[in-house]
């Protein structure tokens, strides 16, 4: 009979591999906490409508991406491509702003996104979640990609690129979308199809588009910082400034528009040419607007996702810093000792000494080859003989030496000897 694989896309994390997801994730918690973020733990079902509304009808994501059902004929659900709407939607419905309007909130977990999957990309992937909510200040924005960028050192990433960008805002950003549909305009025969659809509705998104043809005219296509307000050109420039004070090196990418249509003011992506052609590590920005948009009051956010399966891809802390060998391998032969071998086995757990024995009844030499390939770091080896005369061979696998040792109290003699060791 054939075996059930996964589903395409969706991939294990072994567990040869998730030690160091537990570590990477710990050394974001450290960081976000050091900047005063919470952990929020949002569901990973939300109403279709909630993405609609906040990623954009128009996006690659909600048009193609999302993994959408009818439950039970009466709503449609979505399995949440990104995180960021179900954080606002969770800040407003429990009108956390009420107390305080400033919220620094991360999350992580699974997302979801029907794409063509890929090396760096996947159906099921990770990310690390920080949002910023109630601060317009520019330093806000320093802030979360001063803490993104620390992160990302934490866990020695190397060659990294920062770029930035800024948006605009409802004030500017209608005179640049003017300017924009007016040079794409008679272009229409040059762009993918889905360009010339979105054309009328949001043509921003043809930055976004992969496709040569249309990277080509977009290529000469006004720049939105061309088109800044004073307020948002202010803003930017007190976010570089802001950047500066702490040297952090970063690109201004005016064509970098992001694939979510919330976006206002600032936005950044961090890249890798690690990484092929899915090279962001991570992306974020404003959303001045988003809060409101989801029936909220006027309050404005920042944020940033990591993609995990990325940045654990090219991070390069090695697996084996985590590998968990036992402190203590039990090898016993005959009824009686693997009786004493099984309660010893347990109770030495209970003290916080990993332990682990062979039920298999196979030859001491055998038993001790399982030692050697658990890379245990010392072994107690109870053999019938043994037992008769009331003690047990203990053996330091790494020194190659060996004591006898007596079966009265033997798990404090054998805790003794571990945890001195
Ligand atoms: P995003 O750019 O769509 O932004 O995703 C952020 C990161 O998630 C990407 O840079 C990438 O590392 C990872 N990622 C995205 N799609 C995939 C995939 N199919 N497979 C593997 N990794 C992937 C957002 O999701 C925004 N919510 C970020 C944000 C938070 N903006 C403001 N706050």
């Amino acid at each position: 009979m054939e075996i059930i694989t996964a589903v395409r896309g969706f991939k294990d994390i072994l567990p040869t591999e998730t030690a160091k997801w537990q570590y990477i994730e710990k050394i974001a918690r450290e960081v976000l906490a050091n900047f005063g973020f919470r952990e929020i733990r949002v569901p990973i079902l939300e109403k279709t409508e909630l993405f609609k509304r906040s990623i954009g009808e128009s996006t690659d994501i909600v048009e193609k991406e999302m993994y959408t059902f009818l439950d039970r004929g009466d709503e449609y659900l979505t399995l949440r491509p990104e995180a960021t709407a179900s954080i606002v939607r969770a800040y407003l419905e429990h009108a956390m702003y009420a107390q305080d309007p400033v919220a620094r909130l991360f999350t992580i977990g699974p997302m979801f996104r029907r794409e063509r999957p890929q090396r760096g990309r996947y159906r099921q992937f990770h990310q690390i979640n920080a949002e910023l909510l109630g601060l317009t200040d520019p330093r806000a924005d320093a802030e979360v990609i001063l803490m993104l960028m620390q992160f990302l050192m934490r866990v020695e990433i190397s060659d990294l690129h920062l770029m930035i960008n800024s948006l605009g805002c409802i004030e500017c950003r209608p005179a640049f979308r003017k300017a924009l549909s007016d040079f794409l305009a008679g272009k229409e025969e040059h762009l993918c199809k889905d360009c010339q659809r979105r054309l009328s509705m949001n043509p921003l998104r043809v930055f976004d588009c992969k496709t040569i043809s249309c990277i080509e005219v977009i290529d000469h296509a006004p720049q939105i910082l061309h088109f800044l307000c004073p307020g948002c050109m202010d803003h930017f420039t007190r976010v570089k400034e802001a950047l500066g004070i702490f040297a952090i090196a970063f690109e201004v990418n005016p064509k970098m528009v992001r694939g979510l249509d919330y976006y206002a003011k600032t936005t950044f992506e961090v890249v890798t040419e690690h990484l092929g052609a899915q090279n962001a590590v991570a992306g974020g920005g404003r959303y001045d607007g988003l809060v409101k948009d989801l029936g909220g009051p006027d309050i404005p956010g920042i944020g940033f996702a990591i993609g995990l399966e990325r940045l654990i891809s090219i991070s390069p802390i090695m697996d084996e810093r985590f590998l968990i060998s036992p402190q203590l391998f039990i090898a016993a032969l005959g009824d009686k000792a693997q009786k004493l071998a099984f309660s010893v086995c347990n109770r030495l757990r209970t003290t916080g000494i990993k332990t682990e024995m062979d039920y298999s009844g196979k030859s001491l030499k055998s038993q001790m080859k399982r030692a050697d390939k658990l890379s245990a770091r010392y072994a107690l080896i109870l053999g019938e003989r043994e037992i008769l005369e009331n003690k047990a061979e203990f053996r330091d696998m790494q020194k190659g030496t060996q004591e006898t040792i007596g079966l009265d109290d033997l798990e404090n003699t054998i805790t003794k000897i571990v945890k001195g060791s």
